[in-house]
């Protein structure tokens, strides 16, 4: 049976990193985010952080006045956030923890011991018809509790297999695949929409792209540096390649 077509949300935060370190316009994430849109991405991810460590609130504006293809939204569970998410009413807002408290040991939210809060958090952002999404790692009693609070979709925390591959640690590296590949089809089954996402490169991505249950990777970091060498067109052009062919 043909699988469905994985989607590709390219996230620009790195692009303002860059930006930033000099305080200046350039270079400009809005242009890069218009010129992955014309590369093929089907989304743009971007991270307003509580610090404004890269991504800044004008450039949320821009993002949502310029763009074509749907913004995710990543953001912490904190009231600022959340007022920024209702006034722009992103196409989709994924919950990321910020604060070490705030995370499993794993790297992604932890959920379940912030059930309630979380619940009332995410329900006027569905409300206002934001798909919400919660970043996790692959731990059954996470997506558990996302799939109680309603969350639409979870994101799983590509993270720790990333670091394994590229450290050359592969039994590391096999153990998180599957309990990534395990995870996916369990989410799955509960009616979760599943994405992932973190560390993901031209290396690693084929793997977890061949995930039936997963519909959408979110890949930044890796892209934006490839760019400095083969240009942002080409660079998505060939994530986009390795994506399709894995499927
Ligand atoms: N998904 C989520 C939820 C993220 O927070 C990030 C950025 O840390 C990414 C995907 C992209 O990760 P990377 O920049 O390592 O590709």
């Amino acid at each position: 049976m043909a699988q469905k077509r994985l989607r590709l949300g390219v996230n620009i935060d790195h692009v303002a990193t860059v930006r930033n370190a000099r305080g200046g316009a350039y270079p400009d994430p809005i242009r890069a985010a218009k010129l992955a849109e014309e590369a093929g991405a089907d989304g743009i991810t971007a991270h307003l952080r509580e610090d404004r460590r890269h991504i800044t609130d004008a450039d949320i504006d821009g993002l949502v006045a310029a763009l074509s293809v749907p913004l995710n939204f990543e953001m912490a569970a904190t009231e600022e956030m959340q007022a920024i998410a209702l006034r722009h009413k992103p196409h989709a807002v994924c919950i990321v923890p910020e604060k070490r408290e705030e995370r499993t040991t794993e790297g992604g939210l932890e959920v379940a011991r912030e059930e309630n809060k979380l619940a009332h958090f995410i329900a006027p952002l569905r409300d206002v018809g934001c798909r919400v999404s919660i970043f996790i790692a692959a731990d059954r009693k996470q997506i558990e509790a996302a799939h109680r609070i309603g969350a639409e979709v979870i994101e799983l925390h590509t993270g720790a297999y990333c670091d394994a591959h590229a450290e050359g640690d592969f039994e590391t590296r096999d153990r998180e695949l599957a309990s990534l590949r395990e995870m996916s089809a369990f989410a799955d089954s509960l009616g979760l929409e599943v994405h992932a996402g973190h560390g993901l490169t031209y290396d690693c991505v084929q793997p977890i792209a061949a995930f039936p249950e997963v519909r959408e990777l979110n890949i930044g970091h890796f892209l934006i540096g490839e760019a400095i060498f083969r240009g942002m067109t080409p660079a998505i052009a060939e994530m986009r390649r390795l994506m399709d062919e894995a499927r």
